[in-house]
């Protein structure tokens, strides 16, 4: 991965370059006014003439001539198609509407899917871009903090099946993803606060990234970073969050360029989620995925500090952390302790008599990756957790 930094008069803005496994490269933008660049962007990629943007209904409609204003000056011709808010949004008919307007579009294989919203979008976009014609352009305008840091990094595409979420999809990368953070400034807060939750994750697993992949850690560990940086006031235009963000993107490459296929390093990712999943469905998704996963971290350090992993006194500083960002720290009154064992026993990670889970393992920013948790030990670390 390469890094340049340059000034402009909206702040510090930076781009990355990154080699794919794939032998492809992602150019990666992050700023806090990267939109006015996208024309110039896009025409650094192998784009062709036409762009297919892809957007969600709460796109602000300021944004989006903002967006096509900055494609037309560089010559190219933009079809706006909008997909159904959120998980609607990933469905196999919206894919098959995808494709449909490509065809009518008479897209070439150099031409170019621009997908901007939250990881909904950049999931669909980015799978609709992998399979038509064996492979087209693709650009990704994430606009929540979960893609931002997440969904849009790293290859992962994919829809929704009846069956269940995110059975069809491929590995496809975007040849650019254009963070901005003053796109953030229309989110929910209590969407923007549930995005805070994966950034905090990643500040509890950097040590571990660091010392398995090429990723350089800055002069002060994100954790600490975040204790000082995180509270009720916390918004998109703090001046510490593109770099924030710009650390948790290099983690996420780094570790998708060691392990893309999650056969080893890329579990780390995980942690916070063997509970985190199985909370929202306990909840019936009345916990978003940044909540449950809030409380999975804490999950998880109490399992470490009760095997004895790491020392009991980070799990105050991380609960403090997490209730200072907005994010709750328990399992809901309402869930039971067999609703929610069940619910873990679902979990994909599940293997024979064990499952796999990430614990905390010396200190805050270090993990193991392999833990086994016996699936005899679930319902007692759920029952005494939920009455600690
Ligand atoms: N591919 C991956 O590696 C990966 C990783 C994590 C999550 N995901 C996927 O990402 C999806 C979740 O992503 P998400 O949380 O971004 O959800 P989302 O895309 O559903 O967006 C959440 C809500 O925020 C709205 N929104 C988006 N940007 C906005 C803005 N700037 N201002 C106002 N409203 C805005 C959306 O319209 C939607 O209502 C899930 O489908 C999940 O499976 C994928």
């Amino acid at each position: 991965m390469t890094t340049s930094r340059h000034k402009t008069h909206h702040g510090p803005s930076l781009t990355l370059l990154w080699q794919t496994s794939l032998a492809q490269q992602t150019k990666v933008f992050v700023g806090g006014d990267e939109l006015a660049k996208l024309g110039a962007i896009v025409g650094q990629t192998r784009a062709g003439e036409k762009i297919l943007l892809l957007k969600q209904p709460t796109l602000p409609p300021m944004t989006l001539a903002k967006i096509v204003a900055s494609l037309g000056d560089k010559g190219l011709s933009v079809s706006v198609m909008e997909v159904p808010d959120g998980e609607a949004g990933k469905s196999l008919t919206c894919l098959n509407n995808t494709w449909e307007r490509l065809q009518e579009l008479g897209f070439t294989r150099s031409d170019t899917i621009l997908a901007v919203g939250g990881g909904a979008v950049t999931d669909i976009g980015g799978f609709a871009s992998a399979t038509y014609l064996r492979g087209i352009n693709f650009i990704a305008v994430p606009t929540t903090v979960l893609a931002q840091v997440d969904a849009a990094i790293g290859g992962k595409t994919g829809i929704n099946l009846p069956a269940g979420k995110n059975l069809a999809g491929a590995f496809y990368f975007a040849s650019a993803i254009v963070v901005d953070t003053s796109l953030l400034a229309t989110l929910p807060r209590r969407d923007f606060v549930s995005g805070l939750a994966e950034i905090i994750k990643y500040g509890m697993i950097e040590k571990t990234i660091a010392n398995e992949s090429e990723y350089v850690a800055g002069p002060k560990p994100l954790f600490p970073f975040l204790e000082e940086c995180l509270d009720e006031h916390f918004a998109y235009d703090h001046v510490a969050l593109p770099g924030i963000i710009t650390s948790c993107i290099k983690m996420k490459l780094s570790v998708v360029a060691k392990d893309p296929q999650e056969k080893d390093l890329r579990r780390c990712l995980n942690l916070g989620h063997t509970l985190g999943h199985a909370l929202e469905a306990a909840s019936d998704f009345e916990l978003s995925h940044g909540e449950a996963v809030a409380v999975g971290l804490v999950f998880a350090t109490t399992l470490g500090i009760k095997r004895n992993k790491i020392d009991k006194d980070n799990l105050p500083r991380l609960t403090s952390l997490l209730k200072r960002s907005g994010l709750p720290t328990r399992v809901p009154a309402s869930i039971s302790v067999e609703k929610l064992s069940k619910a873990i026993l679902h979990d994909k990670k599940r293997q024979a008599q064990a499952i796999k889970m990430v614990l905390p393992e010396g200190a805050i920013g270090l993990v193991d990756y392999h833990a086994d948790v016996n699936i005899a030990e679930v319902d007692q670390l759920v029952a005494d957790f939920l009455s600690d």
